[in-house]
C-alpha cells in the first residue's frame, strides 16, 4: 500500500504534462523571423496586434490559425484564398522548434514554453492597463515585432 500513492502521483504528473503543449528546450539560437519576411503577412497580420513572428509556433499551429481566420479569437480576420495560402506558406516554412512534435497550440501563451519563460510574472502584472494581455508581447519586449525578445521592461 505504501508504494501505491507515490506511483499514482508520478502517473498523474506525467499525464498532466503530456496533456499540455510541451517545451522541448531546443530553441537556442533559432531566429524567430527569417531574413526575408513576407509582405502580405506583415501587412495583413499586424492590423490588430503585432504580426506574431512565425518562429513562435509550430507548423501545425499555423495551419490551424490560418484555417480558422473567420473565427479568429472572437474576431473575423479572414482574407482571400490566395492571400491565406501565401501567408500560410510563409508561416509553415519558418516554424518554431520549441515545441514537441505533436503540439499544436493556438496561442504561444498556452504552452509550457511560455510558462517556463514567464513563470515569475503574476497574473496581476499581465492585467495592468499598460499590458492587458499575455499576448501583448510588445508591451514588455520592445523588439518583439522584429523577432527580438532579449530586451524586456515590464511597464508600470
Ligand atoms: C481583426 C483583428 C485581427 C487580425 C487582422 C489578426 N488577428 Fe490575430 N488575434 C486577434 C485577437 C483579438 C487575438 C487575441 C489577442 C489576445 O488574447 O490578447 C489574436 C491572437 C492571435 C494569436 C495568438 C497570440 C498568442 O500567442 O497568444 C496568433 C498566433 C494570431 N493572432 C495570429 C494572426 C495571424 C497569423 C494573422 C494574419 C493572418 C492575424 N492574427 C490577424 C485579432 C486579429
Ligand atoms: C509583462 C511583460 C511580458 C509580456 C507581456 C511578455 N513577456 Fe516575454 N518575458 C518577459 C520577461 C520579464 C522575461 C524574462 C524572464 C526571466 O528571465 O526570468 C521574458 C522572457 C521571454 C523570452 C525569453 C528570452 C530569452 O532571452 O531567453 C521569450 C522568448 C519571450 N519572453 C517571449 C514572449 C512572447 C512571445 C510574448 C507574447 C506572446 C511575451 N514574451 C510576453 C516579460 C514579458
Amino acid at each position: 500500500m505504501k508504494l501505491i500513492k507515490p506511483l499514482l502521483l508520478v502517473a498523474l504528473t506525467s499525464l498532466s504534462l503530456a496533456a499540455c503543449a510541451r517545451y522541448n528546450g531546443e530553441d537556442r539560437g533559432k531566429p524567430m523571423l527569417p531574413n526575408q519576411v513576407n509582405a502580405k503577412w506583415q501587412a495583413e497580420c499586424s492590423g490588430c496586434h503585432m504580426a506574431y513572428p512565425p518562429g513562435l509556433l509550430p507548423a501545425a499551429s499555423w495551419k490551424k490559425v490560418m484555417s480558422g481566420l473567420d473565427k479568429h479569437f472572437g474576431t473575423d480576420a479572414s482574407l482571400s484564398a490566395a492571400d491565406t495560402a501565401e501567408i500560410t506558406n510563409f508561416l509553415v516554412q519558418n516554424p518554431s522548434n520549441r515545441w514537441s512534435s505533436t503540439a499544436a497550440p493556438l496561442r504561444t501563451t498556452e504552452g509550457e514554453w511560455f510558462r517556463v519563460k514567464h513563470g515569475e510574472i503574476s497574473a496581476a502584472v499581465f492585467a495592468r492597463a499598460s499590458i492587458k494581455s499575455k499576448s501583448n508581447c510588445i508591451a514588455c519586449h520592445s523588439g518583439a515585432a522584429s523577432g527580438n525578445f532579449d530586451d524586456r521592461t515590464i511597464p508600470k
